[in-house]
């Protein structure tokens, strides 16, 4: 019997594979093959020491905002496409390499100052914790969770006031309850809402990565109510200096319903919206879609000697 060609080898390789199709970046620092493969003349990049890894409609946006009033955090800089994001990890942007990931931070100002970035989608992404964890093993993650059910819901706004044709097409109800037979742009709506919010299963994975100490899991809710104290603490976790007390830095706005910054104002209108309240027959199936996963969540919070956020402990209450 003839050898198979080494393409159809290759082939079915990475049919069996298909992660290792990509590369895998280092850090040329700590990598000594990576640098060998680092022109030798050019200097060594610099990368962020904190991100603020999602999920979406969490209040990342909120979160970023109150760690740029710390004159030493330092976010990357504006694209003309992702705005306040850069995506690197959870997408092809991954194959444009480390150089052009370090390019997407300005230079920072002094010793002091921390770099850190916000990608919301980077939560879900199954390939992005081990990608982190290869580039920035010491880099320190947010991960802000809310009730899933709000999240899904503020999704959903989010989609309608962008004029998104399918919010336009189906309730959220329709969207959220689509089953086999629905069409499958449906069914993939489906998934965008609700995928996000099986907490469990994505922090699963970043802890499969990253020890506990370099997770700080915020409670949502309490970055609604009491944004000055979660951003005192976080400081505390990435170790920037000098602290800062942000209850002189944010303050409550009647008009908009949130706390806001004291020099830059309230966030844009796209965040912190008005809209009315979720339908009861969605709120219903939602509770139910989310139990065991909560549940899980519950679990897993507990086996890594984590309090629970304040909206999981209302929802058991509230089921009992
Ligand atoms: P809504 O606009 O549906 O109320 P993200 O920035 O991750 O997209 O999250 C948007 C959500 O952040 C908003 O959803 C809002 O509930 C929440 N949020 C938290 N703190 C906020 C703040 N200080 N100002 C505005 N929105 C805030």
């Amino acid at each position: 019997m003839l050898a198979p060609h080494p393409i159809d080898v290759a082939r079915e390789y990475f049919q069996l594979y298909p992660d290792e199709v990509s590369p895998l970046w280092s850090d040329p620092a700590r990598d000594p093959n990576m640098k060998e493969l680092w022109r030798v003349n050019k200097t060594l990049p610099v990368f962020p020491r904190v991100i603020i890894a999602g999920p979406q409609k969490t209040g990342t946006t909120a979160f970023m905002t109150f760690l740029n009033l710390h004159p030493n955090f330092e976010t990357s800089k504006p694209d003309p496409v992702l705005y306040e994001e850069v995506q690197f990890f959870s997408s092809n942007l991954y194959d444009n390499g480390i150089d052009w990931y370090a390019s997407r931070f300005p230079e920072r100002k002094n010793d002091q100052t921390v770099l850190f970035e916000k990608s919301a989608n980077y939560f879900s992404h199954h390939r992005t914790p081990k990608r982190v964890r290869e580039l920035l093993p010491d880099v320190k993650i947010i991960i802000i969770m809310n009730d899933p059910l709000r999240r899904a819901y503020s999704w959903y706004q989010h989609l309608k006031a962008h004029n998104d044709s399918l919010s336009q097409q189906y309730t959220f109800y329709q969207i959220i309850t689509a089953d086999d037979k629905a069409p499958e742009v449906l069914r993939l709506a489906q998934k965008r809402h609700l995928y996000d919010g099986i907490y469990a299963v994505h922090l699963a994975r970043w802890l499969l990565n990253f020890p506990t100490d370099q997770l700080y899991l915020v409670d949502g809710d309490k970055l609604i109510k009491d944004p000055a104290s979660v951003m005192n603490d976080v400081q505390k976790f990435i170790g920037v200096t000098p602290k800062i007390d942000y209850t002189t830095k944010l303050q409550f706005d009647a008009e908009k319903g949130f706390f806001c910054a004291k020099t830059t104002g309230c966030l844009g209108s796209g965040k912190g919206r008005s809209y009315e309240k979720m339908d009861s027959a969605s709120e219903a199936y939602l509770t139910e879609f989310y139990k065991n996963h909560n549940e899980d969540l519950r679990t897993l919070l507990s086996s890594i000697k984590h309090p629970h956020p304040s909206w999981l402990t209302a929802m058991q209450n509230s089921s009992i």
